[in-house]
């Protein structure tokens, strides 16, 4: 089997967290009086906090509007309206398809790790009940580039011990796909909008992952 390790993205692929990003964004936009939109969200997905401040900032021609120190301040904002969403959930929340496919990956001793740039990662894989599923977790604070960077990809393959063309990473966000692509790796991609780059495999919902047919 050429396939040695699973990296998943967190928020839109082992959970629907990406909504409430989605929600929180919208939340502190409309309290700024800033366009915020559905095509707005899907650019933001896998985008670090404030890079993602700063495109809702830059589409609304509204870069100068605030100090750094504000920034801060309101991504802080988002985060505390995006942790109450978060709170809520449950084991439950994990999406369709996803804890067969680790239990299979697991049985055939492939190594699987999360590639998230979420600094709520930890939170959430705990609340969800699958953070000891992992091998290895990447560390958003350590990670200094954004997808479509491959960094968080290279640095799970890196933690894993496997080199990048034996792993396969699982993504919703077109950054991803790309930052899984230029990290030399395999890319099966969720229910991706925006298809700059293709992955190898498209599949629309976590319900249609199948071990046996598409890990090799
Ligand atoms: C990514 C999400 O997983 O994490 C992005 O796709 C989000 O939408 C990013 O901005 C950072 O998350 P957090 O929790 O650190 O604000
Ligand atoms: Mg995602």
């Amino acid at each position: 089997m050429k396939t040695k390790a699973i990296i998943f993205d967190l928020d839109g692929v082992l959970t629907d967290s990406a909504k409430y990003h989605y929600l929180a964004w919208k939340t502190l936009s409309e309290e700024l009086g800033l366009t915020f939109n559905k095509e707005i969200n899907e650019r933001l997905k896998g985008v670090s906090r404030m890079d993602s401040f700063q495109i809702i900032l830059e589409v609304n021609h509204a870069e100068d509007r605030f100090s750094v120190q504000e920034k801060e301040k309101l991504i802080e904002k988002k985060n505390r309206i995006y942790v109450d969403y978060i709170k809520t959930m449950t084991p439950d929340d994990i999406l369709p398809g996803i804890l067969p496919f680790i239990g299979h990956a697991k049985k055939a001793g492939l190594k699987l790790a999360v590639a998230s740039v979420s600094k709520n990662a930890g939170a959430l894989l705990s609340a969800l009940g699958i953070a000891d599923q992992f091998d290895y977790i990447a560390d958003a604070a350590k990670i200094k580039k954004s997808k479509p960077d491959p960094e968080i990809f290279l640095d799970c393959a890196q933690g894993l011990r496997v080199e990048p063309e034996n792993c396969v990473g699982i993504e919703d966000a077109q950054a991803g796909i790309e930052a899984i692509k230029a990290a030399g790796m395999q890319a099966i991609g969720i229910h991706v909008t925006i298809t700059s780059q293709e992955p190898d495999i498209h599949l629309q919902s976590t319900e249609e992952l199948d071990f046996e047919q598409m890990i090799r």
